[in-house]
């Protein structure tokens, strides 16, 4: 059953003339505080309000004969505030890193993640996505770089850098990339550090890099991004303020700390909900006329489809949860770009000025970058992070290596490099996808790392953009509803993972030692002059708390490929044995792109949403 927008109306009007003010909520989309007040079904219910969510519930509900409501359990948050919520998990133990753990950091709020990240604004290479239509026999959909570049310029509404500090600091763009509708910003702070000078020229003496116009051109190579930011004031522009807010939606609700449990089957057809509120322990359901659609993120969304019933069956058969269907790759296929620790310094950068530390120790610079903030939102105050790095192909930092790397990701056992007992499709889609990373590997317009750089600190953490190792996010099976599942990203498990991650710190010391920037005095306090040959240098990462298994973006827990490749999603985003239930968050990209993930995110999304309204 669903309710015509018509009887919503009248509900309100009815509200109104018992004399209750007109909830501000009314103006917007409409927040439901009390369980009492929801729909008793929805032609979509949303489990989790975050990136992805809030993206397709606003492009769903253009049609006033839809309804739609969003279950997010986190609050409606301010993300100016000093802290905004996170979801704070900790990993399994990991083998690889000499059984360490690490924290799992995850917006928890309405906007998700887009609420918490560093508004880096990113989508990587137009090859990462040609490589996920790929894994298909037919690619009807067009999920691959053509077929989603039409979405990128739907989702994202550029403006140009300030004319003063384009031309200052030689930023390159091409607005052909980008679309000029969406309420998402992608803006530039009107400042930057001088410093950055000699750090970007330094990329152009290194052999092999070669600079791209625009961030969004699908390269690999040295660009300038912009934030995700509006351009006047500087602030945030996410998923809460760009899909939700302002929308005068009576068909488009959202309740906010409202955890989902677990999904409602009748059969293999997903009808309903079932759900939390904050202080309650009270079980509550609603219903979904049409679809259930998950967007709790790479490692929630698993983790409620395995508990409902939909997953491995060993897995589920361990946490004593009856298998409804038996859908091997639900948890499996986990990925995580990986940070490495360097830190060269540079005392030439401190003589450069203004830097970053002026902010701290020159009163009058720092009253300045005050005035300026105060008066029209610019100066260093603008800047949210970075916003230009060298995001380099294999072909660039490791050309004597990719070659050899490549063959033995085509010939290596590939089962070997999974756990004991995996699936043979997950297997396959393993090996699949490392043919497909072989192949990249030896393009030169693939990103397989990031180096940032900033003006006062010169090159900060390396990234691996395309890991080579799969893990897992599956229930506890001591605690499978607990809040914590068993996260394992499984970091190193395959031995090209640690050889790319040793060329990437060759590649910052002779970038910081063998250009203009030896000038500059540099010193490697991290891994340190001692560690030299690669095996020191392997073993620093190892052992010397030089990896990080994640950069924030985990994905693939749910990916979209064929069944016999262990996905969990087809082309049009339904999972494999279900009727009435798509995924759209991260955990669908088959394998990440060499981005940081929330612009990707709202790409898929938008396409996401044509597909679900197309009905296909
Ligand atoms: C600290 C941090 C920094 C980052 N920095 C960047 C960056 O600078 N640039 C970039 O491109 N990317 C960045 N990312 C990554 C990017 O923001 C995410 O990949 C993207 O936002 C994920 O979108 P999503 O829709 O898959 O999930 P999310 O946006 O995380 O949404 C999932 C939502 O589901 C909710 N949820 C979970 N479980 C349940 C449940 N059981 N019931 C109801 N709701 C539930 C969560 O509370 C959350 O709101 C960062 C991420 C983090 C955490
Ligand atoms: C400015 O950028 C262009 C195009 O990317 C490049 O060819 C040129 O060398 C750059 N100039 C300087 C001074 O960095
Ligand atoms: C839940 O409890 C917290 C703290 O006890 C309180 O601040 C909050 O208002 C409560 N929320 C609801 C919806 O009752
Ligand atoms: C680099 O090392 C110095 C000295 O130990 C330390 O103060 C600084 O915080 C480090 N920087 C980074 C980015 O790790
Ligand atoms: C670079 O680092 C300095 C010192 O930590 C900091 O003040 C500054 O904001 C950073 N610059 C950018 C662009 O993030
Ligand atoms: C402090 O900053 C101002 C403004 O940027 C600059 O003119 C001045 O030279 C700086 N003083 C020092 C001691 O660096």
């Amino acid at each position: 059953m669903s309710i015509s927008r018509s009887s919503l109306l009248l509900a309100l009007a009815a509200a109104c003339a018992r004399g209750f003010a007109i909830p501000k909520s009314v103006h917007q989309a409409r927040q439901i505080a009390d369980v009492s007040d929801l729909l008793p079904a929805y032609d979509y219910v949303f489990v989790g309000g975050g990136t992805s969510a809030l993206t397709v519930a606003d492009r769903i509900t253009e049609d006033p004969d839809v309804t739609v409501l969003v279950l997010e359990a986190g609050p409606f948050a301010d993300p100016a505030a000093y802290l905004p919520p996170l979801f704070e998990l900790t990993s399994a133990p990991q083998q690889g890193l000499g059984g360490q753990t690490y924290p799992i950091v995850l917006g928890n709020m309405v906007g998700g993640s887009s609420g918490v990240n560093s508004m880096m604004n990113l989508r990587g290479s137009a090859e990462d996505y040609d490589r996920w239509g790929r894994l298909f026999e037919e690619d009807a959909l067009g999920w691959n770089w053509e077929g989603i570049l039409p979405y990128f310029r739907k989702a994202l509404n550029f403006s140009p850098p300030p004319k003063e500090v384009a031309e200052r600091f030689n930023i390159t763009w091409d607005a052909s990339y980008w679309g000029s509708e969406s309420r998402l910003h992608a803006a530039w702070p009107t400042f930057q550090y001088p410093g950055l000078d000699p750090l970007v020229a330094a990329f152009d003496e290194m052999p092999g890099v070669e600079r791209v116009v625009d961030s969004g051109a699908g390269g690999a190579g040295v660009y300038w991004f912009p934030t995700l930011m509006d351009p006047v004031k500087h602030e945030r522009s996410f998923a809460l303020n760009a899909h939700y807010e302002n929308l005068n939606r009576p068909n488009y609700h959202i309740m906010a700390e409202a955890t989902v449990r677990r999904l409602i089957l009748e059969g293999t057809t997903a009808s309903a909900v079932e759900f939390q509120t904050r202080n309650s322990t009270e079980l509550f359901t609603v219903e979904a006329s049409k679809e259930v659609i998950m967007a709790a993120g790479a490692i929630h969304t698993p983790k409620i489809l395995q508990v409902s019933g939909i997953g491995p069956k060993k897995v589920l058969d361990a946490a004593g949860i009856e298998t409804i269907v038996d859908l091997p790759g639900v948890g499996q296929n986990f990925q995580d770009h990986v940070g490495i620790v360097t830190n060269i310094t540079f005392k030439g950068l401190l003589d450069i000025h203004p830097n970053g530390f002026d902010i701290l120790n020159n009163a009058t610079f720092r009253e300045w970058a005050k005035e300026s903030w105060e008066t029209d939102r610019s100066g260093p105050y603008s800047l949210a992070i970075e916003n230009v790095a060298a995001w380099l192909p294999l072909t660039a930092f490791a050309p004597s290596s990719y070659e050899a790397w490549a063959t033995e990701l085509e010939t290596q056992n590939h089962a070997s490099l999974l756990p004991e007992d995996t699936h043979p499709t997950i297997v396959a889609g393993y090996a699949a996808q490392m043919q497909g990373l072989a192949a990249a590997m030896r393009s030169k317009d693939t990103v397989f790392a990031r180096f940032k750089i900033n003006g006062t600190l010169g090159p900060t953490n390396p990234i691996l953009n395309q890991p080579f190792s799969r893990g897992s996010v599956n229930i506890d099976p001591t605690d499978p509803f607990g809040k914590q599942p068993v996260v394992d990203y499984r970091t190193l498990s395959n031995p090209v993972e640690l050889k790319v991650l040793v060329e990437m710190v060759k590649w910052v010391r002779r970038y910081s030692f063998e250009t203009s920037l030896k000038n500059l005095g540099p010193v490697d306090l991290a891994p340190g002059p001692d560690v030299v040959s690669d095996e020191e240098i392997a073993d620093y990462l190892v052992r010397g708390g030089g990896i990080y298994p994640s950069d924030y973006h985990p994905a693939g827990t749910t990916s979209m490929m064929p069944l016999e490749l262990g996905g969990v999603v087809d082309q049009t985003l339904r999972v494999y044995g279900v009727k009435n239930l798509r995924v759209i968050d991260t955990g669908i990209m088959p394998n990440l792109p060499g981005a940081n993930t929330c612009q990707p995110t709202y790409g898929m999304a938008e396409k996401a949403a044509d597909i679900i309204k197309s009905n296909v």
